[in-house]
């Protein structure tokens, strides 16, 4: 694997304004660095037991300690360094973050007899700066924040230094302050969005806590990262395996404005692709931006190592293995590249291997960190690692990339290997491709694209009955699928008006005489995966 250990951007090259958060595993860990980053500022997620050596090296003008998942009052409970609490930086705990560290600093944490879930009022007692501007302290007994809480443990006594701020009917401790020292706890979520006032109690802890300023933009985003590019690279050559998705593209867009015609991008055809994608890449990049794209048609290769692979994840490695020999007999032929640019964007780096704790998420099998093989002997580059997918959205629409690639539905890496059941075949791919197109044009008409986070053609290998015209048919079945989710952990169906279904199944078996019969798979995630494979 690549050495991703080579991170071309230092964080001591980062002139921004800082917040590192310390994850415990909470499934809102991610939001907690997207709502500060929205306030203007830079933040990176870091595993909680980070050394303080790697803490201090980042230099963050505050700390925040996410929630997570297990309880602080096991013996085995996950802690921070105790030494961060000496850095002189302030620190907000955030549910387990807050137990922990009131735990850590001499206060005491029970198992709460009643656990809190969901929308709860809370009364801030006490004037605090974290609610500076936000809320009035209340002396009657007014709830004055709604807040969402997700948590069972619940502090029971305070560490020296700190006093109750805000009290719950079940939390009389829902949050901490010891203002001296600018230790801060929250009970409940302020990232999520159910919380009315969270937002500003962030901006209120990154900007009138931390004192950091608003540097973080897109605009400056990009002007700083062309110049550490070509501070970089100098003028050595790029290959970046170029896929048409958002990531790549939107990286093959800030390298060819950084570095031009010192990037090559490899684009292979593995047959397995949307319909007219070569076509919408030479457009959209060679055409529009003028990026240097090699186009590889590797389709014959790819059906022939398929023959006879049936198992979707043995058809997974086969995609992955040819793609994988293509693509480093491609950048051999490149002898003067001396770096390999992939477009690794943070939730990748985030849900990798190397990042994993004990108490981190599952990890997706199909994330694309140190992706590619190292016999390339190429110095790894990855300009999107630090981004959010929002975030390269934005960048991308800054360099002039169209709407339809930098909003286009995620496509998995072995593209319609994975639509077609069983074992695949090139005709199968060529029927499926057009019945895909029809759906998505259809659903394109009727405003319905951007309402769905996935949407495409299913093709299942079985002949169904059928009468077209006079003629009795004997043909294939596809099964649509349209999902919408926020994280593509789970997902629900979209609810596709059946006069629009009904347009898009008499355009397929009209339109494409090897299908006989269209159906709409309304499964949710979990149990059904959005992918039938
Ligand atoms: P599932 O089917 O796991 O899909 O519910 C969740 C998201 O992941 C995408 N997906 C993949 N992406 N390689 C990829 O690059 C894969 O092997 C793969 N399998 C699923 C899927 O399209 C959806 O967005």
């Amino acid at each position: 694997m690549c050495d991703i250990s080579v991170d071309v951007f230092d964080r001591s090259e980062l002139t921004e304004d800082r917040i590192l958060i310390l994850d415990f595993g909470s499934q809102y860990t991610q939001l907690i660095a997207r709502r500060i980053r929205e306030c203007g500022v830079f933040s990176s997620i870091l595993p909680y037991g980070t050394a303080v050596r790697e803490i201090e090296s980042f230099d963050p003008a505050g700390l925040v300690l996410s929630g997570g998942p297990a309880t602080v009052t096991s013996e085995f409970a996950a802690k921070v360094p105790a030494e961060i609490f000496n850095l002189g930086i302030p620190v907000l705990g955030i549910c387990y973050g807050m137990q922990t560290m009131a735990a850590q600093l001499g206060g005491r944490v029970e198992n709460a007899l009643t656990h809190e879930y969901g929308y709860t009022k809370v009364r801030v007692i006490s004037k605090c700066p974290l609610f500076e501007e936000i809320v009035k302290f209340n002396a009657d007994s007014k709830a004055n924040l709604d807040v969402w809480m997700s948590h069972g443990d619940r502090v029971i006594e305070l560490p020296h230094g700190f006093e109750t701020v805000a009290v719950s009917d079940h939390s009389p401790i829902a949050a901490i302050a010891d203002t001296q020292k600018h230790f801060y706890g929250l009970q409940f979520h302020p990232e999520v969005t159910h919380t009315d006032q969270g937002k500003r109690i962030i901006e209120r802890f990154v900007h009138g806590i931390c004192n950091c300023g608003s540097s973080w933009q897109a605009e400056d985003f990009i002007e700083s990262q062309i110049q550490r590019i070509r501070d970089k690279v100098g003028t050595e050559k790029i290959v970046l395996a170029l896929s048409g998705g958002v990531d790549s593209s939107v990286c093959a867009a800030l390298l060819q404005r950084a570095i031009g015609e010192q990037l090559i991008c490899i684009f292979v055809d593995n047959g397995l692709l949307r319909l007219n994608e070569p076509q919408s890449v030479k457009m959209s990049m060679m055409d529009s931006l003028g990026v240097n794209v090699r186009f590889v048609d590797a389709q014959k290769r790819f059906f022939r190592e398929l023959k006879g692979v049936k198992n979707p994840e043995a058809k997974r490695k086969t995609i992955g293995r040819v793609f994988i020999e293509i693509f480093q007999e491609e950048a051999a032929q490149l002898t003067d590249a001396k770096w390999l640019a992939q477009g690794t964007i943070y939730p990748d780096v985030i849900e990798s291997a190397a990042f994993h704790t004990a108490t981190a998420k599952v990890i997706k099998s199909h994330h694309n960190v140190g992706g590619l093989p190292d016999t390339l002997h190429l110095k790894l580059l990855e300009p999107l690692r630090d981004l959010f997918k929002d975030e390269v959205r934005e960048i991308g629409t800054r360099l002039g990339l169209p709407r339809e690639i930098v909003y286009r539905h995620p496509f998995p890496g072995p593209g319609l290997g994975v639509r077609i059941l069983g074992e695949v075949k090139q005709q199968y791919a060529e029927i499926l491709r057009k019945a895909d197109a029809i759906f998505l044009e259809e659903l394109w008409k009727n405003d319905l694209y951007y309402e769905a986070s996935q949407a495409f053609a299913v093709f299942l290998p079985v002949k169904s009955v059928g009468v077209v015209g006079d003629n009795r048919a004997y043909e294939y079945v596809v099964s649509l699928r349209a999902v919408q989710t926020e994280d593509f952990m789970t997902a629900k169906c979209l609810r596709i008006p059946y006069e629009v279904l009904e347009a898009v199944s008499s355009r397929i078996v009209n339109e494409i005489p090897n299908i006989s019969r269209v159906t709409y798979d309304i499964s949710s995630k979990p149990p059904a995966t959005i992918e039938w494979e």
